[in-house]
């Protein structure tokens, strides 16, 4: 820490001495340019960003060293550019050492910076997961229990009052959260913050924060799949921090979760935050039924395939899983009458959904459990 303090005090001398020198960087959001001045060895800030720094830096050093090691650090977007709150606004803290700062860092305010990212993600079923929550019967009769069960994975409503949780609506990690300034979703969820490293929102481990669940246990599926079992040693040369990876320059011989979800599947196209947008079933209904426009959807995940595979291999995949499907829609209707239990319903639904997740992702997931249910 005094090597770094040193450091950025010698670096704003040369700054103030020499304000025309040739290594000065600007940063502009929106319609304002501001110049930066050097912090450390990796890092350097805006002149508001290097007041909260004066004085978080002691108070929260480990905090500081995330954010210093970070891409956002060597490009001057520090603590200000993504806490900052228009004043006036009844969510922030009004008057915080005469800044005013919200403690909730929302996709919009990431996709003030980083627009195509927001969009794709905005419109995903990610940054809609509370809608599938909201009306559940616990959320008003129990909400202690609803804060700590759903709401971990699909988000709430955060609430801010003066900068203050209210409602115990935060720490909120939930991908679907309704954030202060009223846009829906968690980037956190995946990049984590002040690191906003790639290399954990490539990680698998990231995923299966939510995705390890008895009723879509999509990473345990991966996992055991040819495609998981081995993917440690085959994924050795590749660079996980590398902004863009793409299957042709690469080498990623055996696919992660984001290969085939988010990445871009070769130097043509684009990686997408919609997670959705490559899905040809919507595998959690009770029925499963097929997405809107799937055909398309499908030809996009299958850019992914072709990278590796042959077309029989691939279209006996799809033939495999559609088959599965329709199988299982077939338990439904032997299963389900109009005076069916609501809960019997539900545990159906899971169960379900367990097996057709783990048969898309090429895993085995309790096969007695489909064997009890298909009688
Ligand atoms: C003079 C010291 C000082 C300055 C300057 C300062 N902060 Fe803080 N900040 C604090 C202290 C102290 C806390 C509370 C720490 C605690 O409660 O553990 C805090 C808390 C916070 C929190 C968390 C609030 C919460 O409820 O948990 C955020 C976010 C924050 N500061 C952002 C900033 C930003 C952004 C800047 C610059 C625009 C800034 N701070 C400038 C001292 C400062
Ligand atoms: C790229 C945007 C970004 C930058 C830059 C950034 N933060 Fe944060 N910060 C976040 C996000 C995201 C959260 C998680 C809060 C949430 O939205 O739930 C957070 C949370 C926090 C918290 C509360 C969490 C805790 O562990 O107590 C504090 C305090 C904080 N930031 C202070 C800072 C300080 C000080 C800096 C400057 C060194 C900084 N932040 C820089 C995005 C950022
Ligand atoms: C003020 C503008 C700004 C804001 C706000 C901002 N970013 Fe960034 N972000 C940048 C810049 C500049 C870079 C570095 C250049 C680049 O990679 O495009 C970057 C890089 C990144 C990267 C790539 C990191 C790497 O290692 O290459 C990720 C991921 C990222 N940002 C996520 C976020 C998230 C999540 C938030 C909100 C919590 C956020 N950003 C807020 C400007 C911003
Ligand atoms: C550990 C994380 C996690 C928790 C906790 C969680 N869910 Fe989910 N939920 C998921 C994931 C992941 C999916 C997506 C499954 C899929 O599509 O394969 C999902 C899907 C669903 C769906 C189907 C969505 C649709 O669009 O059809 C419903 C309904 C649902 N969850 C309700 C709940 C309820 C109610 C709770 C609390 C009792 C809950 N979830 C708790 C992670 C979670
Ligand atoms: C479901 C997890 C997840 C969420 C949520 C998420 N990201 Fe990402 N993000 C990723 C992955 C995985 C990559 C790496 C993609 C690749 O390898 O090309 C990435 C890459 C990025 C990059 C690097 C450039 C690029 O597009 O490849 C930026 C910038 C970024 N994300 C910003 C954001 C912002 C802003 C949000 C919120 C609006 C967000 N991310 C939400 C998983 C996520
Ligand atoms: C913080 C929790 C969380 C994390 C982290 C997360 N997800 Fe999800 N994911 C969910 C929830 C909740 C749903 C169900 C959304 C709903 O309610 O419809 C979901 C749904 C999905 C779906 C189904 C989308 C659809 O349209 O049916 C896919 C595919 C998916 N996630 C992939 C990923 C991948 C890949 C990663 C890691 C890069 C990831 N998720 C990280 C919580 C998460
Ligand atoms: C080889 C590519 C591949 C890999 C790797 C992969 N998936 Fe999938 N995933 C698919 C395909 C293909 C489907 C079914 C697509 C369809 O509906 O057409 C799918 C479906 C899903 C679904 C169910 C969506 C629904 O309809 O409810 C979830 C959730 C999911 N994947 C999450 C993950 C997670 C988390 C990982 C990593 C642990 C992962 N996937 C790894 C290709 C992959
Ligand atoms: C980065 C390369 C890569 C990508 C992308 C990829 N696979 Fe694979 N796949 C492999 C490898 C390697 C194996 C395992 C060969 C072995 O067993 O050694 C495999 C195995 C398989 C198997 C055989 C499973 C078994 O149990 O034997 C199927 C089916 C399959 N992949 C389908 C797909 C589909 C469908 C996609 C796209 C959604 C896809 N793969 C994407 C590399 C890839």
């Amino acid at each position: 820490m005094k090597t770094i303090k040193i450091l950025s005090l010698v670096f704003s001398l040369i700054i103030t001495t020499s304000p025309l020198s040739a290594q000065q960087k600007a940063i502009t959001i929106g319609t304002e340019t501001k110049i930066l001045k050097p912090y450390s060895a990796f890092a350097v800030t805006t002149d508001e960003t290097a007041r909260c720094l004066n004085c978080h830096a002691t108070k929260m050093p480990k905090l500081v060293e995330n954010w210093e090691h970070s891409a956002h650090a060597k490009n001057g977007v520090g603590c200000y550019e993504c806490h900052k709150a228009e004043k006036g606004d009844q969510t922030a803290k009004q008057g915080h050492f005469s800044f005013n700062v919200q403690l909730v860092v929302s996709p919009a305010r990431c996709g003030s910076c980083h627009q195509e990212q927001y969009q794709e993600f905005a419109i995903s079923s990610h940054a809609t997961a509370f809608d599938t929550i909201k009306y559940l019967p616990m959320r008003k009769d129990n909400p202690a229990l609803f804060e700590t069960s759903c709401v971990t994975c699909h988000g709430n409503i955060v609430k801010m009052k003066k900068g203050k949780a209210a409602d115990n609506s935060w720490p909120n990690n939930g991908i679907g959260r309704i954030n202060p300034d009223g846009s829906k979703g968690n980037c956190a969820s995946c990049h984590g913050y002040h690191t906003d490293s790639l290399a954990i929102a490539r990680d698998p481990s990231t995923c299966a924060k939510c995705h390890k669940t008895d009723f879509s246990p999509a990473f345990q599926a991966w996992s055991m799949s040819a495609h998981g079992s081995t993917n440690n040693r085959s994924s050795e040369e590749v660079d996980f921090t590398k902004k863009h990876l793409n299957l042709s320059d690469d080498a990623i011989l055996k696919p992660n979760c984001q290969v085939c979800h988010v990445q871009a599947s070769t130097k043509k196209t684009q990686a997408t935050h919609n997670i959705s947008s490559r899905l040809s079933w919507k595998l959690s209904k009770l029925k499963a039924d097929h997405t809107d426009d799937w055909g398309s959807k499908r030809l996009e995940m299958q850019k992914t395939c072709r990278n590796c595979h042959a077309s029989t291999q691939i279209d006996q995949y799809y033939r495999k899983l559609d088959a599965a499907v329709v199988a299982t829609n077939h338990i439904v209707d032997k299963k389900i009458a109009s005076d069916t239990p609501i809960w019997e319903k539900i545990n159906l639904q899971n169960s379900l959904l367990a097996f057709r997740v783990s048969v898309a992702m090429l895993g085995t997931v309790n096969p007695l459990k489909i064997e009890e249910l298909s009688h």
